[in-house]
């Protein structure tokens, strides 16, 4: 987070192009002879990390949550830019429709400050319609390189329209295009349909005109209400320590009642 407060945004612009870049290496990859991995290596019951010994400690973290996880967001940031770990702002989004259904993907975090977590995505889509329905969802960023995780609980709430549209306008043209070709979570009937869409709306908006905001996309906003920094230790002794927010969503503490942390925060361990 920054130090001003005002927004950050992880990736914007970079994480469309990394994305193209990927999946050009995959298609490439794919053309390659790949090394025969041995029948030990593939068993999932062998496969065994021995993590960190740094510890994690409760006198060391900071006040709030957001501030913590700007912490290790700009360490994630930073391990991924010397190749640790791909996509630091990626994580997986549960929500559960009205019976108690769960759903999870995965989507990427675009703005983080002390209000919560903002993703971006179709208002049409299964998490979206799940999400009018049960606004209770979990995040959770699966930093495996680094031995650590941060496991978020909370409510979604949308971005304001005005939000939604600068975010909207940072994008490239092609995934702006994207935004109004795809039905995100709708059956089609092929992949050629979604191209002929694409090809289109890019006749119609070529590249240097303004491509509207699509009334069915847009942010949103988690208020965490629980965040739980995870950092793998030895034998499987894990440090787990979770911010629980006290009184309401506001943050104000009820009267008498703090057990540590800043003020709207308790902070509290967990057993591994
Ligand atoms: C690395 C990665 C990043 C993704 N980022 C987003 C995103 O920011 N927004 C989004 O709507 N979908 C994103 N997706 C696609 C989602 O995982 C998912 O397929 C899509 O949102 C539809 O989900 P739903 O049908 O459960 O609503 C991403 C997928 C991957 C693998």
């Amino acid at each position: 987070m920054r130090q001003d407060g005002r927004v950050t945004d992880p990736t914007a612009e970079a994480a469309d192009a990394l994305a193209a870049d990927a999946a050009a290496d995959a298609r490439g990859a794919a053309d390659r002879p790949r090394p025969a991995a041995p029948e030990t290596a593939l068993d999932p019951a062998g496969m065994r990390e021995q993590y960190r010994t740094e510890g994690l400690d409760a006198r060391t973290l900071a006040a709030d949550p957001m501030t913590q996880f700007g912490h290790w967001f700009r360490e994630a940031a930073e391990s991924a830019m010397l190749g640790g770990l791909y996509e630091p702002n990626a994580m997986i989004v549960s929500t559960a429709d009205a019976e108690g259904r769960p759903s999870a993907r995965t989507v990427l975090m675009k703005q983080y400050d002390a209000r919560g977590f903002v993703f971006f995505t179709n208002y049409g889509s299964r998490k979206a319609r799940e999400l009018a329905a049960n606004p209770h969802l979990s995040l959770l960023f699966p930093w495996h390189p680094m031995a650590r995780q941060v496991l978020v609980t909370g409510t979604a709430a949308r971005t304001s329209a005005e939000e939604t549209a600068a975010y909207f306008r940072s994008r490239p043209h092609g995934s702006q295009l994207g935004a109004w070709a795809s039905a995100q979570s709708e059956v089609i009937a092929s992949r050629g349909e979604l191209d002929r869409r694409w090809a289109e709306l890019n006749a119609r908006y070529p590249v240097g005109t303004e491509v509207p905001v699509p009334p069915h996309w847009g942010g949103f906003r988690v208020t965490p209400a629980a965040v739980e920094f995870w950092q793998g230790r030895r034998n499987r002794l894990h440090d787990r320590l979770r911010y629980v927010r006290e009184g309401g969503a506001d943050g104000r503490v009820p009267e008498g009642g703090r057990e540590g942390g800043a003020a709207g925060w308790r902070v509290e361990r967990l057993s591994p």
